[in-house]
């Protein structure tokens, strides 16, 4: 037997559990900081939550589900996305009678999708979701957008962009699916087969055919901006106007139209420019009909969802992790056998004070314990031997200041706390550029006689009118 994970999953190893722990970690906080709150339902639903709800005709059910019969012979199913369940669990809860509106929740959970697996395609992924649940306005939307621009910009990605379009409301959708229907049928023998079905079923998903999308009569298919409520043009107007003012970087896409059936009005999707071909990172929209469909009030509502391996792959191709810091921050190293036990005690005392610590069990070389302790990247390496023991104390050496002291055992963690606050505000200080001259001469910072009208290209006033001396005879190497 040949015991292999399971194709198109993943095992994801402490190093990647990092990653995916500090992104969700953020993406959590900014998501509270915009007023959601946690959802969790179960991994499965029953199969008609998602095939009523994603649309029959949509990949997700026709190809992509996990579909079994439990003991009790009911159908069920893995879930393949987080918005249908989320709506069942508010209307179930009949949540709309006691919260108040917009109920804005968020999600962090694996999905399951029986696709080909490809680089960013899995068939169990996870998706961090936001819905906002009875929300009407344009400016949910724009709001919806910009905190989706603030968790990105907030990683560190820098080079993303959103795909917008406006499928109008339900009424004017129907008048350009009749259209659309018009259109393609004269061309329906050169339409592929998954094409055939959806013009059946739902002829806008033809729009979407990564086969057909390229053939020249699609060229000519009506647009669905010519069919739009002047309504729904103005809302979309809103939201457009909104992220110009926040200068979010997106394009129309007149084509877009998302493979779940549920969508109407907005729906967006965001790409890494020059990585498209991994596919969205993430993406949403307005789905205004669904808590009527699962039985509950009609109430509009927008979300989105992104896809987390896809963020982190985003990430790690920007080198975002590059840096990434392990969070260990003592490395204890016994340097003789006879040093064992009170080592141990030094480390467990240290761990009883929550500092990360790391021991040396098998009291190797020096040198191969200083590797470990780069390896492993510990702020301090924490050195005992014979003298240090008897004297109830530890060798501290900073790791990269490679400064190192005797310190008694009791003063310990409270050495460390300091150091590790005078770090965190040396990188601070670094990372806001406070006072950072770039002056040879003052390279003290706080007594730079250019302060932060400095005529450098780092700083603020790069114009040289804006420098203390006119730009004239500027101490700054920088100097133009
Ligand atoms: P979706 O576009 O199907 O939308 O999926 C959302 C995101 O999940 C995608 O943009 C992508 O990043 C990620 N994703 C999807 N499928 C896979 C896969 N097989 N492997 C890796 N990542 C994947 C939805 O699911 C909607 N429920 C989003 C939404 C929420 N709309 C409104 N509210």
């Amino acid at each position: 037997m040949d015991y292999k994970l399971p194709r198109g999953t993943e095992d994801f190893l402490p190093e990647v559990t990092t990653k995916r722990e500090i992104t969700s970690n953020l993406l959590r906080s900014i998501a509270t900081d915009f007023g959601y709150h946690e959802i969790e339902t179960p991994m499965f639903e029953n199969l008609e939550v998602f095939s009523r709800t994603s649309g029959e005709s949509s990949d997700i059910v026709t190809k992509e589900m996990y579909v079994f019969k439990d003991r009790g012979d009911r159908m069920m199913a893995l879930r393949p996305e987080g918005t249908a369940g989320v709506v069942r669990a508010f209307v179930e809860h009949k949540l709309y009678a006691t919260e108040e509106l917009p109920y804005k929740v968020y999600y962090l959970q694996p999905a399951f999708r029986y696709e080909r697996p490809q680089k960013g395609r899995y068939r169990q992924h996870t998706q961090f979701g936001l819905e906002a649940i009875g929300a009407s306005l344009p400016e949910n939307d724009a709001e919806l957008i910009l905190q989706i621009f603030h968790m990105y910009s907030s990683l560190g990605l820098q080079n993303f962009y959103f795909k917008l379009n406006c499928l109008g409301d339900d009424a004017s959708r129907k008048k350009y699916v009749a259209e659309l229907k018009k259109y393609f049928e004269p061309h329906l023998d050169e339409l592929c087969e998954d094409c055939h079905a959806r013009y059946e079923k739902n002829p806008l998903r033809i729009l979407d055919c990564k086969v057909d999308c390229n053939k020249d009569f699609f060229k000519n298919a009506p647009k669905i901006g010519d069919f739009i409520s002047e309504e729904s043009k103005a809302k979309f107007q809103t939201i457009t106007d909104y992220l110009e003012e926040y200068q979010v970087p997106y394009v129309l896409d007149p084509g877009l139209v998302r493979g779940l059936d549920y969508y109407s009005e907005l729906v967006f999707e965001i790409y890494e420019k020059g990585h498209e071909d991994n596919g969205a990172i993430g993406a949403g929209g307005r789905y205004n009909s669904l808590v009527k469909e699962l039985g509950g009030p009609d109430l509009p509502c927008v979300g989105f969802a992104t896809g987390l391996e896809r963020l982190i792959q985003a990430l790690d191709d920007n080198h975002i992790f590059d840096q990434l810091d392990t969070g260990l921050i003592a490395y204890v190293m016994p340097l003789e056998k006879s040093v064992f036990q009170y080592a141990f005690n030094v480390a467990m005392h240290l761990r009883f004070n929550e500092i990360p610590t790391e021991f040396d069990y098998a009291c190797r070389s020096l040198k191969a314990q200083f590797k470990s302790v780069d390896k492993k990247k510990a702020k301090f390496a924490i050195l005992i031997g014979n003298t240090e023991m008897l004297a109830s104390s530890v060798t501290i050496k900073n790791n990269e200041t490679k400064e190192q002291k005797l310190i008694r055992v009791e003063d310990l963690v409270n050495f460390i706390m300091d150091e590790l606050l005078k770090m965190q505000e040396a990188a601070e200080k670094e990372a806001s550029h406070e006072g950072s001259c770039c002056c040879e001469e003052h390279a003290d910072k706080d007594s730079c006689c250019c302060q932060d009208k400095c005529a450098c290209d780092e700083h603020e006033h790069k114009e040289k009118d804006g420098c203390c001396h006119n730009g004239e005879h500027c101490e700054c190497k920088h100097e133009k």
